[in-house]
């Protein structure tokens, strides 16, 4: 894993650059990301362009042997243009256009905004897409980050009526799958259809779910957009973007398609503990079809952001950074250089204080890189994984819909499931559901909630060729519209099961537990009514009238649970790979025949054990 740093010229006096450049060189580190808010430093005014900063920043890097990611700058469009185009802005639900002065403030589908994006990108690439000093481009910043997908201007509007008609033959169609007859909603006509507006109380489920996709669509077609220009006019060059893996505002496995490798900003003070961040970096490797992620941003300290903003303890820089390094992650870069002196993110640790003098990071990403470069090369090499869990962007976007019980999320299904394989020792491709799922021995679905043909297909599959294909509550139960099955649950599976969901039920109390694993039941629950009598119940609940009714059921190689707290998911899949997970708080690896452990509560990596 190659190791970087972001870094912000323009913020800088110049007469500093060269002690940093020289700094960064010392440290071991190989890459450095520039350029993606500095739109005004260089077009201080419409197609007046200032190059030469950033031609001797890039001179100097280059000149210290240091490889150059440069960003897009369509984060942050200034204030100039706004003011000669007020339609780049986003629009919020209320009406209320989104004013500058923050980042992130345009709409993706505004014509506008796209032609600047374009016109900006073009100039960048022809001035730096050919020089040697530029590896890589970052491809916009945080692409729908800060709920920015969603905007509700007039554009968005139309283009919204567009993108129904492509999806639907008719309205008549629309209607129906939509389920229009339900409180009157009928839509007369394509151009009626409106955005979800605030009403007076919850909006069709359908409608919020197709709002959800088209604003996924808006942001991939701009970014696309970028890629044609960068493509090129930058031959050979990396793409890559830059994802909040923290929600799921835009599926970045159609972004993985476009660029063909995908980063996240790993921030773990913005996680739910390490396994969230162990899965973000599964996640994002299964974003560009398992090509290698990077790591684009790296917490290396405190940050400003969280609630609490906590301490950042000694030892815990470097342990992450060999947690990306033991996902396979490739390229990792802390964010940032140095701590800024002004603007949003004073409190933000940085490599160096606000003085220019080290902080604890900087000595820990040294050592790091030492680490990493004694390290053998097996310890590195992540092997094929035969553990997959299903991931769908549509999946969160219905379950945030419609929760049923306020709080749980996809977000914590996937989690427990992936911390399972974690604490088995298993190594996880995070995967489409709709993809070939035939070549992993298990492939865990706790979250797979949408039933489409092609889902039910490629598990069919997988269990046809002997996969063992575990699917956990919720599965299986509304179509691609978001409206619930015809059929017993989970949708497509429940012959094959010999079982079928008796109730769905949320479980709010804790007090529900799992026999004979004696854990937590979890919270959202499904009961199983079983029907055939070559059905194994593996497991029952243990609390009030659910007692003794069956909580985990399997047939042949299909196993369905309907518990999902990250215990029962442990034990389970202990038992079915035969192995002793390991206590909560702790990872394991197994390479080259070694086990390696990340030890979170002590913060301690031990090898071969
Ligand atoms: C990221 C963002 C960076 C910086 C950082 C602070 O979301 O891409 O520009 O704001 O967070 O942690
Ligand atoms: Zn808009």
């Amino acid at each position: 894993m190659r190791l970087g740093v972001c870094w912000y010229p323009e913020q800088w006096p110049e007469s500093r650059w060269a002690a940093d450049v020289a700094m960064m060189r010392d440290a071991g580190l190989e890459l450095v990301r520039i350029g993606e808010f500095a739109w005004n430093r260089y077009e201080p005014a419409r197609e007046q362009w200032d190059w030469d900063w950033l031609d001797r920043a890039v001179e100097q890097l280059h000149g210290a042997g240091l490889e150059v990611v440069l960003g897009t700058p369509t984060a942050t469009p200034p204030i100039w243009l706004a003011r000669e185009r007020p339609e780049v802005l986003t629009t919020a639900s209320d009406g209320s256009r989104r004013q500058v002065g923050s980042r992130r403030h345009t709409c993706p589908t505004s014509p506008a905004y796209r032609e600047e994006s374009v016109r900006v990108v073009a100039a960048l690439a022809e001035r730096y897409g050919t020089s040697p000093a530029v590896t890589t481009w970052q491809v916009d910043n945080e692409p729908g980050n800060h709920d920015s997908a969603r905007c509700w201007c007039d554009a968005c509007t139309l283009a919204f009526r567009g993108w129904l008609r492509a999806r639907y033959a008719t309205v008549d169609d629309l209607n129906e799958a939509w389920g229009a007859v339900f409180w009157s909603q009928v839509w007369p006509s394509f151009d009626a259809v409106e955005l979800p507006r605030p009403t007076v109380t919850a909006h069709n489920p359908a409608l919020e779910l197709a709002h959800r996709r088209f604003a996924s669509d808006q942001v991939v077609d701009a970014l696309r957009e970028q890629v044609v220009q960068l493509t090129a006019l930058s031959p050979g060059r990396r793409l890559l973007t830059n994802h909040y893996l923290g929600d799921a505002v835009v599926d970045c496995r159609d972004v993985g398609r476009l660029t063909g490798l995908v980063g996240h900003d790993n921030y773990p003070h913005g996680a739910s503990g390490p396994y969230d961040v162990g899965f973000r970096h599964d996640l994002c490797r299964g974003l560009a079809d398992g090509v290698a992620p990077w790591v684009v941003e790296q917490q290396p300290g405190p940050v400003n952001w969280t609630p609490t903003n906590p301490p950042v303890p000694p030892g815990q820089v470097r342990l992450w950074g060999w947690q990306a390094a033991l996902h396979g992650v490739e390229t990792l870069l802390f964010f940032r250089w140095r701590a800024a002196r002004f603007g949003q993110e004073q409190y933000h640790a940085g490599l160096l204080r606000h003085d220019a003098t080290p902080d604890r990071g900087l000595a820990e990403a040294v050592r790091l890189g030492q680490e990493l470069r004694a390290a053998a090369p097996a310890l590195l090499a992540r092997p094929p994984a035969r553990v997959a869990i299903t991931y769908a962007y549509d999946d969160a976007w219905a379950l945030e819909i419609d929760p049923h019980l306020t709080g749980m999320t996809h977000r914590s299904l996937v989690l427990a499931a992936h911390e399972a394989a974690s604490r088995c020792g298993q190594d996880v491709d995070v995967v489409d559901p709709e993809g070939d799922l035939t070549a992993y021995d298990v492939v865990l679905a706790p979250a797979l909630h949408l039933c489409t043909p092609a889902r039910v297909a490629a598990l069919t599959a997988a269990l046809d060729a002997g996969v063992t294909v575990v699917v956990g509550p919720r599965a299986l139960v509304k179509d691609d519209d978001d409206a619930w099955l015809d059929e017993p649950l989970p949708g497509g599976l429940a012959a094959r099961l010999g079982a079928r969901v008796g109730d769905a039920l949320t479980e709010p109390t804790g007090q529900v537990a799992v026999a004979p694993y004696d854990v937590p039941a979890g919270s959202w629950t499904d009961v199983y009514e079983v029907h055939a009598d070559d059905v194994t119940v593996l497991a029952t609940y243990d609390g009030g009238w659910l007692t003794g009714l069956p909580a985990v059921v399997r047939r042949g190689g299909l196993v369905a649970t309907g518990a999902a707290s990250a215990e029962v998911w442990t034990a389970l899949l202990g038992d079915l790979l035969g192995v002793e997970p390991a206590p909560r708080g702790v990872e394991v690896f197994w390479r080259d025949g070694q086990r390696v452990e990340l030890d979170w509560r002590t913060l301690t990596l031990e090898k071969g054990t």
